[in-house]
């Protein structure tokens, strides 16, 4: 099969040269080909876009399809003469290396060929609308090039079970010049709520036509077989998803896995629908890469995002994050019967979500934390057994808790049923040494909390030492401050199963999923 595929190369390149040559040899020849009823080939070799400067566009695609073929015909040795000529392979990987730096024979090719099938859709535009003449032969190397782009695609969809590492990576980088120097700085000039929703509303809108949906995958998902992880039951496409707090009402899970999302939290959702705390609730401290948050848990509520979800057949591990309405409850009993409400939602609702977060650690809310403590966690996580549920539950964690206090939560997580702990929720520490001195100094004339770098240090410690003391015990998903692969990378070297961002990816642009996908990649091909 390998090599049946890397011979479609070698075969549509020299239909292609075989096209690309008698073009060139007629057009030097002065002669114009008769191209039968319905085409005009005068018109199109003759006109003034058949040629860049001297050189026939004919000669370029020459060119292009005999340095096709010269690859195709690299990769079909590779593939044929790996083992009985070792050393052979070693030379033409060496010289490869020498010729092309990093670039493997099928990167090559997928880059050739993408850049070719590009050439060839703005030369049939041409065709159609400004010259209005089709040529034949034209039209044959338009083909050749499609087909060799749909191998190069096939080859790495089928064979190698991943996105090409050097055009993805190329792919990456121009979309994150492209977000940083344009997008980010008109999102930036816009109030910091409103970006967010109008995020939101074009995301729900890519996520209703499959074509925008292909196109969005095409540009930003990277894929990989073997970043796939099974964990509690739940089979997760890749380690990266998106955290609880960008999604509240779940509208963006139709895109999402489009983007290279590996699960995707929705919420947090409370029992009662909440509009919100007073505006603006939302602003940037751009100096500290992070984003100052006082939403207070906003919602439309357990039922009706219950309603709008079922029916939905989700693409991805999706999870409902869940916490007590922000408002004042008369006692802790009160107050753990709002949470129980809506896990019961959901329970006894037809959603097809996979887990459940709690989120014990909003900052942002009436009352504070209230089950931070060891003894209120205790009383909370004893009602919530009682309801038998059986999708794993993630809890949520604070970060701002000493070492003793984290541990002291997570022995009493240990005895409940719970999947796993998440490092963690906004920082709400004035004194966090990640935050520079002038927005420190905002802050404090202003009510929220922060998430992005000032949680990144703290957030680390916590997952380390979680599965220092407590082992393989808990699924721990790293969250705080990813802003690229790397960070991605050291979040799973202190312990995490799994990573979540949010701040990352509005600092950094959408095509962070990807580049943050492509380096776990690269890393576990390392090992
Ligand atoms: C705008 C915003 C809203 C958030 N809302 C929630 C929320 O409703 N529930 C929750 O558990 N965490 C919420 N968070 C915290 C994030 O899930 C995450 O834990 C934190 O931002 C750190 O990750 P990051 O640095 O990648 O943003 C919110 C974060 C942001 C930036």
């Amino acid at each position: 099969m390998k090599t049946f595929i890397a011979l479609l190369f070698v075969i549509f390149s020299i239909i292609g040269i075989a096209d690309a040559s008698f073009i060139t040899y007629e057009k030097f020849a002065g002669i114009i080909p008769d191209c039968g009823p319905g085409f005009d080939c005068g018109a199109v070799l003759n006109s003034k876009w058949s040629s860049i400067g001297p050189v026939p566009l004919s000669l370029l695609g020459l060119f292009y399809y005999i340095t096709v073929f010269a690859l195709g015909i690299l990769l079909v040795l590779e593939i044929e003469i790996k083992k009985p000529m070792n050393r052979f392979f070693d030379k033409i990987r060496l010289s490869q290396k020498n010729i092309l730096r990093t670039i493997n024979t099928a990167e090559a090719l997928f880059l050739v060929t993408t850049f070719g099938f590009g050439f060839s859709i703005y030369l049939v535009v041409l065709m159609a609308f400004v010259i209005e003449a089709w040529c034949k032969y034209c039209v044959i190397s338009a083909a050749s090039s499609t087909l060799l782009f749909i191998t190069s695609n096939i080859y790495f969809s089928k064979i190698e079970k991943r996105s090409p590492f050097i055009p993805k990576l190329l792919t990456f980088n121009f979309l994150h010049w492209g977000y940083t120097t344009i997008i980010k700085r008109l999102f930036f000039l816009m109030d910091a709520e409103d970006a967010h929703n109008s995020c939101t509303h074009f995301g729900t809108v890519l996520g209703k036509f499959s074509l925008t949906q292909w196109v969005t995958k095409v540009l930003f998902s990277f894929t990989n077989q073997s970043s796939a992880k099974k964990l509690n039951g739940i089979l997760f496409p890749n380690p990266v998803g998106l955290a609880a707090g960008f999604d509240y009402n779940g509208q963006l899970t139709s895109i999402l896995p489009d983007l290279g999302m590996g699960f995707h939290t929705i919420g947090t959702v409370t029992y009662r629908p909440y509009e919100g705390n007073k505006k603006p609730r939302l602003g940037r401290f751009l100096e500290s890469k992070s984003l100052l948050v006082n939403k207070g848990l906003k919602s439309l509520g357990a039922v009706i995002i219950a309603k709008n979800l079922t029916g939905i057949k989700f693409r991805i591990p999706t999870g409902i994050s869940i916490a007590s309405t922000n408002t004042s409850f008369r006692n802790e009993a009160e107050q753990i019967l709002d949470i129980l409400k809506t896990f019961t939602i959901f329970e006894n609702s037809k959603v097809q979500h996979s887990y459940y977060e709690l989120n014990i650690s909003c900052p942002n809310t009436f009352g504070g934390e209230p089950f931070t403590t060891p003894q209120r966690l205790k009383i909370l996580l004893s009602a919530i057994e009682k309801l038998q549920i059986k999708k794993p539950i993630f809890v949520k964690m604070p970060i701002d808790q000493s070492k003793k206090e984290t541990l002291e939560l997570l022995t009493v997580i240990y005895k409940f049923t719970i999947a796993g702990v998440i490092f963690g929720n906004l920082t709400k520490d004035k004194n966090n040494p990640d935050v520079t001195e002038t927005d420190r100094k905002k802050w404090l004339t202003v009510k929220g909390n922060l998430s992005g770098k000032p949680t990144w240090k703290r957030s680390n410690d916590l997952i380390e030492l979680t599965r220092r003391n407590f082992g393989k015990r808990f699924t721990i998903i790293g969250t705080g401050g990813i802003f690229s692969g790397s960070d991605a990378q050291i979040k799973i070297d202190c312990g995490a199963d799994l990573i979540q961002l949010i701040t990352g990816m509005i600092f950094e642009g959408p095509q962070v999923v990807g580049e943050i996908n492509l380096r776990l990649a690269q890393e576990s091909q390392k090992k």
